[in-house]
Parts: C-alpha cells; sequence; structure tokens
C-alpha cells in the first residue's frame, strides 16, 4: 500500500515536470531508458507472433501484418509522434512441402525445380520406402534390386563422384519411377538449420519432387523401415507466386526543425523460413524501444522512424520510400542510421570514412562513424569496421537521395549468427547485453545529432534537374554490391531467401 502511494505521488511530480518543460535530447537519460529489460520484451513478443503465425515474420504472409499491428499498438501509445504506413506492391513467392508418415508430421525443406512443372501442387500417398545409401544412391544400378515404383523414397545425402549432391541421387530414384524423394541429411545438425532451396538447373523431364529432412529425423524413419513393412506417406508441394500489398511503417516527432530530419530504420519483414529475432527483430524492438524513450523529450531536429516492409525480398520498402520522395521531401533528410541484425555477433560501426574497407557512404557518414566509436571506446567496447555491401535499407539511402548513412550491424557469418535466415532466429538466438550496448550506442548517436547534427553533417540536396518524384531505375545504381570475402553479408537483403543447391 505505502508503496503505491510514493509512486502516486512520484508520478505527479513527474507529469507536472512535464507540463512546464520537456528539455532537448539528453544523452545520459536517453540511454538509462533503453534498457536490456525493454529490448528483450519486444523480442519476445516478435517471438510470440511468429509462432503464433506459421514460425516466421515474412512479407505476404500473417506474421508481417501480426508485427505491423503489433508496433503500430506501440505508437498508439503517443501524442507527440504522428505515425502512418505507406503501401507498396511487390511479388510473392513461396514454396512449401508438408510430409507426414503414418499420421506424424515430419519437417522437411522444400527444392525448387525438382519438381515436374510449374505453378504445380503436388499431392502424393504413397508407402515410403528406403532407398540406397552412400555413393550407391547416385547410380541406377543400386536400384535393380528395390521396388520404388511410384514409391517415396528417402535417400542419405552427400557428394556423388560427380561433385552434386543432390541431383545426381534424384535422377535415378526418378529413372527407378520414384514419385517424390527425401534427401536424408548427412550431418548431426538439426531440423532448425534446414532451409528451402532452388535447384540450379531446371529438367522436368528427369526429376521428382524432392524435400530435405534433416539427420536425427531421417534415422528415426529409416528405423521405422526396418520392419520392412509398408509405411503409408503423404507428401504435399505447393509454390505461389502473385503480387501482394505490403506496408512500410513511419512515427515523426511532430517537434523538431522539419528541414533536418533525422531517420532511423530498421526492417520489419522476416524471412520465410523463420521467426526473424536477430534479422531483423533487434533492429524493430531498438526502434520500439527509442520510440518509448523519446516521449520524455523534445527534438531540435525532427525525427522519423521507419519500419521497412520486404527488406528481405531485396529492399524493396525503402527502395519505394527513398524512390517515391518529391524533391522538397528528400532535401527535408539530414541523414539516415539503419540497425538490422544488432543482438549477437561482433559490435560492428559502418564504415563511414572507408578507411577500413575502401567505401565510404555520402560526406557526412565519417561523422556519424565517429560518433558511434567514440562512444563505444569509451565504454571499452571491441569495435568491427562494418562494410557497405548494399546488403540493407541504408543503400537506397545512399545511392538514391546521396545521403550520409551510419549505424550498427554485427555480422551475418555463421561466427556472428548461426542461425541468420533459419527457423532457430528466436528469441534465443539474441542476446540482451549485445543488444542493450547497441541500443544506448544509437541511443547517444541520436541525442547529438537530434541536438546539433545540422552543424556538424553536411546537407545533401537534390539536383535542381531532379524535380518531382525519382525513378525508380535509379535505385538500382547501388554501387557496392560485392566485397570479396564478404558475399554472404550480401545475402541479408539479397534477393531471396532460398538456396542453390546442385
Ligand atoms: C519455383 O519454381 C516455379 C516453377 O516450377 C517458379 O515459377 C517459381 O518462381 C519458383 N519459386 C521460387 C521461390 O523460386
Ligand atoms: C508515391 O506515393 C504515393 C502515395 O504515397 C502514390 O500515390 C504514388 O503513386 C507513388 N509514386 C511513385 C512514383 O511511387
Ligand atoms: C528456439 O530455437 C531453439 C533452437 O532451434 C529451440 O531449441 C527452441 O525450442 C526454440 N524456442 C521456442 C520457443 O520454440
Ligand atoms: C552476450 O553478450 C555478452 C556481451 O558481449 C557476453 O559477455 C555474453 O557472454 C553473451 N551471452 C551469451 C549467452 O552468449
Ligand atoms: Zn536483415
Amino acid at each position: 500500500m505505502k508503496v503505491k502511494y510514493i509512486s502516486i505521488v512520484a508520478s505527479c511530480i513527474a507529469c507536472a515536470n512535464a507540463a512546464v518543460v520537456t528539455p532537448p535530447l539528453d544523452s545520459e537519460g536517453m540511454q538509462a531508458l533503453v534498457t536490456k529489460e525493454k529490448l528483450l520484451s519486444n523480442l519476445k513478443d516478435l517471438e510470440s507472433i511468429a509462432y503464433d503465425n506459421g514460425g516466421n515474420r515474412a512479407f505476404g504472409l500473417p506474421g508481417f501484418t501480426a508485427s505491423l499491428n503489433y508496433v503500430k499498438s506501440h505508437l498508439a501509445t503517443s501524442n507527440k509522434y504522428k505515425s502512418w504506413t505507406q503501401d507498396f506492391t511487390t511479388r510473392f513467392r513461396q514454396q512449401a512441402v508438408s510430409f507426414t508418415v503414418a499420421g506424424k508430421a515430419y519437417f522437411v525443406a522444400s527444392i525448387n525445380y525438382s519438381s515436374n512443372g510449374p505453378d504445380t501442387t503436388f499431392d502424393v500417398t504413397a508407402a515410403v520406402v528406403k532407398g540406397p545409401t552412400g555413393t550407391a544412391a547416385c547410380s541406377p544400378d543400386a536400384y535393380s534390386s528395390l521396388d520404388v515404383k511410384d514409391k517415396i523414397v528417402i535417400v542419405g545425402r552427400g557428394d556423388c563422384p560427380d561433385g552434386q549432391s543432390v541431383v545426381s541421387r534424384l535422377r535415378p530414384a526418378v529413372s527407378a519411377g520414384a514419385a517424390a524423394i527425401i534427401i536424408h541429411m548427412d550431418t548431426q545438425e538439426g531440423s532448425d538449420v534446414l532451409r528451402n532451396s532452388i535447384l540450379q538447373v531446371s529438367d522436368p523431364q528427369t526429376f521428382r519432387p524432392t524435400a530435405f529432412m534433416d539427420y536425427k529425423d531421417g534415422l528415426s524413419l529409416l528405423s521405422l523401415l526396418e520392419a520392412g513393412e509398408p509405411v503409408p506417406a503423404r507428401f504435399v508441394q505447393t509454390f505461389v507466386e502473385d503480387v501482394r500489398t505490403t506496408q512500410n511503417l513511419f512515427a515523426e516527432s511532430i517537434a523538431g526543425d522539419p528541414n533536418n530530419v533525422i531517420m532511423l530504420g530498421a526492417h520489419l519483414d522476416s524471412v520465410q523460413d523463420g521467426p526473424g529475432i536477430n534479422d531483423d527483430g533487434s533492429g524493430t524492438s531498438l526502434l520500439i524501444t527509442m520510440f518509448h524513450a523519446l516521449q520524455n523529450y523534445l527534438p531540435k531536429n525532427k525525427i522519423r522512424l521507419a519500419w521497412w516492409g520486404a527488406e528481405e525480398l531485396g529492399l524493396v520498402g525503402s527502395r519505394y520510400y527513398t524512390s517515391n520522395l518529391s524533391k522538397a521531401e528528400a532535401n527535408s533528410i539530414l541523414l539516415y542510421l539503419n540497425f538490422d541484425m544488432v543482438s549477437r555477433g561482433y559490435y560492428g560501426v559502418f564504415d563511414g570514412d572507408g578507411k577500413t574497407h575502401g567505401l565510404a557512404g555520402p560526406p557526412g557518414s565519417d561523422v556519424i562513424e565517429k560518433l558511434f566509436i567514440d562512444h563505444l571506446v569509451a565504454k571499452g567496447i571491441p569495435i568491427t569496421a562494418a562494410v557497405f555491401t548494399g546488403g540493407s535499407d541504408y543503400a537506397s539511402f545512399m545511392s538514391t537521395l546521396k545521403k550520409p548513412v551510419g549505424g550498427m550491424h554485427s555480422g551475418t557469418g555463421v561466427a556472428q549468427d548461426p542461425c541468420y535466415h533459419r527457423r532457430c532466429d528466436n528469441y534465443s538466438n539474441a542476446n540482451g547485453t549485445h543488444l542493450e550496448v547497441i541500443a544506448k550506442a544509437a541511443a547517444h548517436v541520436l541525442s547529438v545529432l537530434s541536438n546539433e547534427g545540422e552543424k556538424m553533417i553536411p546537407k545533401t540536396l537534390m539536383e535542381p534537374s531532379m524535380d518531382g518524384r525519382m525513378r525508380m531505375d535509379m535505385v538500382d545504381s547501388f554501387p557496392w554490391t560485392t566485397v570479396e570475402g564478404e558475399q554472404h553479408l550480401a545475402v541479408c537483403g539479397g534477393h531471396d531467401d532460398y538456396y542453390l543447391e546442385q
């Protein structure tokens, strides 16, 4: 009771003070408000959203809409910020497969172009049988003593003598009459790392629908087949392709200089293969937490937060946004900060001055980099220079608008995130301490830039000839797509989340 009484008094004092004067952003105050607990609580919510909606938060699917509504519910609490969505459309593609044996559903990953026709739904109910093992599965001879005709055959993964691990196991099984093929993975890695993939070649004559099954499930299925009795199974594979509408979501301070807008962004969509908690629930949560902290301050330069849609399909949302601004709108933006994958890995600060990777951002990017570095160095945090691969939404601001960009990114390599674009990118994949360090760095840098960014950063203005709307093809002029040895970085925001197999 006593505690309750005290808290009522305290909150009345706080609101009375707020009514008197709302101060400009203060780095220490902002940092104190972006806590690990708040950051993690949003991540937990995003995980639930994914699991309530088929395991992902991807473009064109219900988990994205639920994520959008979730962020909107946070934004609705403010009367100091206005918020809005921007619709755009893009092509949706989904390949899905399910496999049920004796009533038990197994997790399998689909392999596109393994089937015998475009846009098909393939649905077969048949017995599942054990195929040849090892490299024997690469040769039709191994099937001479096996009856796989019109059945679903399970074969082990592994390279064939010709170096092809999928196609060269598929062809012999199909020539022996198999209706569908399950490829049993040959490593101990679990089903959470299985991914949908695409064959490098399409060959309707010699292929049949094929899916990957993980090692452990494969062993349990094989032991079921040991008894020799035919085991009934159902294999369903679908490919959906159409055009869907999706959204970018924005929140903008009503206060602040409208001619020097500081923008921050994170993508709201995940890949289809997983809940997308590090990629990019982490950046999404960082922005939500920042939004709540900002309610206590009156920004000098206006602040605009963006949650992008369809990033995983090739930065579609941020490209749409940057290419659809009027000249006046484009001119009002001072700079852009990006947060994509910030809850585990290294403490990567974008190499704004290009001194590490030889690829600088537009003028002013060096200033942003230094703000992050000075803050992190003072806290004794080890820093990695993150290269501009073009693999996330900052690229839209760099190439179309030539705006200074910066931010943090903690890496997509296996060492940084073994669950990158996989089913295991859930809540337990995120490190709250790591995310908190980056969120506090972002809170610090945002405070400085909102207070005096216009004095530190040169303003990029659009060419006078660029009146009206910019054209989408200009967005494709991003010159920095691959950097040797860092190809995997470009996959985040690459053009799909399917993996090539041969
Ligand atoms: C899958 O293959 C079909 C043709 O069979 C094609 O139309 C579709 O675009 C492919 N989907 C993906 C995700 O590549
Ligand atoms: C820009 O967005 C507006 C609505 O916000 C829309 O009406 C218009 O078609 C878009 N134009 C381009 C070129 O994308
Ligand atoms: C998150 O992923 C891990 C690794 O795949 C898994 O063990 C765990 O059960 C998952 N969490 C939830 C809530 O499903
Ligand atoms: C999380 O990150 C912190 C800071 O880098 C590190 O000390 C800690 O060991 C990490 N926790 C886990 C479970 O990896
Ligand atoms: Zn991402």
